[in-house]
């Protein structure tokens, strides 16, 4: 018989003890916490997505894999092991282990940076952006018209523009780019892939005027499924040698282990090029640590070594993937406008569009993100004007192009009921829905404002 029931390929080895609170309680705790997620107590939330980075649950392998990290200081076994695991993956012979991804974009991409120099992705994430920028360098987005738009249906979202990128690369001189960085899958742009036709091309263009071409790959697995599922002679492939494919097109990639190796911390560079990676070397042991270790523990580089293994099984991606498809889907049957298709790691919601009776100068994903934490408990994350919005000189708000919700789904942590309430929680929602009531900001520090900033509803 073949099931439709698409199970969670795990069964639940130790739990970790969820405090169910109510309505009234979570009024209370969100006061508290100045309508500002961020501030609340984790212990005060039912469902957590905030993120998917770091909360992965481990396996019981991957624990084990702990009780045998070797914490030598120089030359650990665990550290050989991660090694051998990510060259076998990516064919990079050079791998420098930092403590998470920021990191490695920080170590790498002030080498590669500095003023006058340009890079040119999909989309940077922000810390992407912001570790590039502060090298003094420019960082600019290449995004192609469907991935712009939220509602529009099309297999990948994520890809480069590659017209927009040359025209970048003629505009700003090819000797002044830093690297052509593709984000796979693109967070910023709704956990959108990108095909391997499109990493063919980026490496063409790479090719054409001789520019380092960096995969960020913190996603590389869930990106995998999507083309397996969607372009056209991956059917037969698995997924390691779909994602070993495109690592075969670029020279180098960064990663955040926090997302696909399936770990709680970590992060890594690894590049083709020994002299990139030596030049780089230095900065990782004055702010990192030694080579062998960067900023891991053995512990933490033998469970990366494990979870790089494990996310590539075939029944957890499908899980992972069609379990995201699962609660976005439900959202749509409900009415909620959500970016489609449905991205790997997250559901992002139009707040704009779903409370089109808060005007954006009033937060409508604020919003949203404060009424799920009340009605339900969900912890999601803003992404609009709270997190990207600017102000002219009056002070007056230039809005972000868009207001989302994201619920980012940790990897192997929540089970289908779990999801199953967040969609009846989006059902009461509804209903209420035109009652909702935009927000104003009462404190606001100069930057990153939306991890600190207190609201009050207008
Ligand atoms: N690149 C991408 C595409 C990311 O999504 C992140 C983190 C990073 C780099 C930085 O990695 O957190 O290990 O330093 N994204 C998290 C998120 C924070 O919630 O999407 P890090």
């Amino acid at each position: 018989m073949k099931h439709k029931t698409i199970i969670e390929p795990f069964r639940i080895k130790s739990v970790e003890q969820i405090t169910i609170t109510t309505e009234v309680e979570r009024k209370n705790y969100l006061k508290e916490a100045k309508n500002n997620l961020f501030l609340l107590d984790a212990d005060k939330v039912i469902i957590d997505l905030l993120t998917d980075s770091g909360t992965s649950a481990m396996s019981a392998n991957q624990w084990a894999g702990i009780m045998r990290g070797d914490e030598s200081y120089a030359g650990a076994k665990s550290w050989k092991r991660m090694k051998e695991t990510i060259v076998s993956l990516t064919s990079y012979e050079n791998v420098i282990p930092t403590h998470q991804g920021r990191a490695a974009e920080s170590i790498l991409y002030t080498q590669l940076g500095g003023k006058g120099k340009v890079f040119l992705s999909n989309t940077h994430f922000d810390t992407t952006r912001a570790n590039i920028e502060y090298s003094g360098a420019t960082a600019i987005d290449c995004i192609t018209e469907e991935g712009k738009k939220p509602s529009l249906i099309h297999p990948f979202k994520g890809n480069m523009d590659i017209e927009q990128l040359e025209d970048n690369i003629l505009k700003y001189g090819a000797n002044n780019i830093g690297a052509v960085i593709l984000t796979v899958t693109n967070n910023s742009g709704g956990g959108q892939p990108v095909s391997m036709h499109n990493a063919r091309e980026v490496r063409r263009i790479c090719d054409k005027y001789d520019i380092l071409f960096i995969l960020d790959c913190c996603r590389i697995a869930e990106n995998s499924y999507f083309i397996w599922e969607r372009e056209e002679g991956y059917e037969d492939y698995d997924f390691k040698e779909i994602a070993q494919e495109m690592f075969s097109l670029a020279d180098g990639a960064v990663m955040s282990a926090k997302k696909d190796a399936l770990v709680n911390m970590g992060g890594f560079i690894a590049l083709k090029d020994k002299n990139i990676a030596d030049s780089c070397i230095n900065t990782l042991i004055i702010k990192e640590g030694f080579v062998t270790y960067g900023g891991l523990s053995g512990r933490d580089m033998e469970a990366i070594a494990i979870g790089l293994e494990e996310v590539f099984d075939k029944d957890y991606l499908n899980y992972r993937i069609r379990s995201t498809t699962y609660l976005g889907d439900k959202l749509i049957e409900l009415g909620v406008p959500v970016m489609r298709p449905i991205g790997g790691h997250a559901v992002y919601i139009d707040a704009k569009e779903f409370y089109n009776h808060i005007p954006v100068e009033q937060f409508p994903g604020q919003s949203l993100a404060c009424d799920l934490y009340v009605k339900g408990g969900i912890r999601g994350c803003e992404i609009g004007s709270v997190m990207f919005g600017k102000k002219d000189e009056d002070g007056k708000l230039i809005p972000s192009p868009m207001e989302l919700v994201r619920l980012a789904i940790p990897r192997r942590v929540y089970t289908q009921s779990h999801i199953d309430y967040v969609i009846e929680t989006f059902g009461e929602i509804i209903r209420n829905k035109s009652q909702s009531k935009g927000m104003k900001i009462t404190y606001e520090p100069e930057f990153l404002r939306h991890f600190t900033a207190h609201f009050e509803r207008v």
